[in-house]
């Protein structure tokens, strides 16, 4: 059986360790893929450090994938081997991206378009699914028309949306998607060295977040002119939790990324929903089926555009240092990338 390199969290917040294993074989509806570019996301430090979402270990970490397809498995259509492809992982041994080769579920993956190289599609699909999810769902999101359904492009004008933490991963994704949904005008905070950047993706205002709450709030409030009646929270903190659900229109929605803390009994209607990204839970399957069937097309089209990135060295051997760089928030505001097949 051919082997493989792959980086293990060997035990409960243990150590991690690169050693071997089989390369797994395509399941129905799964492909095989080789993995060139891989980005660490801040839910596999949380696992090392809290012992918190696997169950079983040793384990291997990472969701996002860009590779190339070197064995289709039955019933896949739409794939061909030696096609470039990136797609949403899942933390079991075989599906996990911190490997040198990994199975991808074919329903969550699409082609990689000429105009972008793995690196940057390996920055898409944790953070693109997560801000779909937190918008379009109707059980783990705020239940909006998803922009590639019928009706669904451009839907909202002249609603104001505000996103909080606009240069997080799952906040670039959300203003891209806003955009998509005609949202307006699209409130980002974020730092203001990011502001040119967020506006670029659709952000039609950047609020610096260094402001106290109350000048936070005033900010958002003013620039929206209309009330707030959906608020994207990627970052979810306590205090950021409250200045996006206080700034909420009655009956709004406030989505957050980490478990909510504000109370929903402080009234008028407001909603608080905690959003979990992945497509491979029941919940998502069929929403995340759409887009990740439009979503070869969107990259091309720049409709979605992948976030700034730094190369990490030494391959599966340097994704550690990464994520203790991440937990630090010393990772500049770009997704740190590794690159697997590099020894
Ligand atoms: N529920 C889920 O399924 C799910 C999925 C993905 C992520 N998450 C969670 O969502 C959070 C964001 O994930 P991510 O990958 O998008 O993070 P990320 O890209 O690592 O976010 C880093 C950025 O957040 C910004 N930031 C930090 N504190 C902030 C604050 N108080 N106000 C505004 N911006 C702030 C920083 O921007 P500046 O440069 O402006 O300082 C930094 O560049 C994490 O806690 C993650 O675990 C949950």
């Amino acid at each position: 059986m051919q082997q493989q390199n792959a980086l293990f969290l060997e035990s409960k917040q243990g150590q991690f360790v690169v050693r071997k294993r089989p390369v797994p074989t395509p399941g129905t509806a799964e492909l095989l893929v080789k993995v060139y570019a891989t980005a660490l996301n801040p839910v596999d430090w949380k696992i090392q450090q809290f012992g918190i979402f696997v169950d079983k270990y040793p384990a291997v970490l990472g969701s996002d994938i860009a590779g190339e397809v070197v064995e289709v498995g039955q019933g896949v259509t739409g794939f061909t081997k030696g096609q470039r492809v990136l797609s949403h992982g899942l933390l079991t041994e075989n599906q996990a991206s911190y490997q040198q080769y990994t199975l991808a579920t074919s329903t969550f993956s699409a082609g990689i378009p000429l105009n972008l190289t793995y690196n940057q599609a390996a920055t898409v699909p944790l953070g693109l699914d997560t801000a779909a999810v937190g918008l379009y769902s109707d059980t783990l999101g705020a239940g909006l028309t998803p922009p590639w359904m019928e009706g669904g492009q451009g839907k909202y004008p002249g609603k104001p949306i505000l996103v909080y933490g606009g240069s997080s991963s799952v906040g670039c994704y959300a203003i891209q998607l806003a955009r998509a949904s005609g949202f307006s005008p699209i409130i980002a905070v974020a730092s203001r060295i990011h502001e040119e950047y967020l506006i670029s993706l659709g952000a039609t205002h950047v609020i610096d977040r260094h402001g106290n709450s109350d000048e936070l709030k005033k900010a958002i409030t003013g620039t929206a002119a209309a009330p707030v009646e959906i608020a994207y929270d990627a970052i979810s903190l306590p205090d950021t939790q409250q200045v996006s659900f206080d700034i909420l229109a009655p009956n709004g929605t406030l989505v957050t990324t980490l478990q909510p803390v504000v109370n929903e009994g402080q009234a008028n209607g407001r909603k608080v929903v905690a959003t979990y990204g992945s497509p491979h839970h029941p919940a998502n399957q069929i929403l995340c089926k759409g887009l990740w069937s439009n979503l070869e097309d969107w990259l091309h089209r720049s409709i979605i555009k992948p976030g700034p990135f730094e190369v990490l060295p030494d391959g599966l051997l340097g994704i550690p240092e990464g994520l203790r760089r991440m937990k630090e928030g010393d990772a500049g505001g770009v997704k740190l990338v590794a690159r697997p097949q590099q020894e």
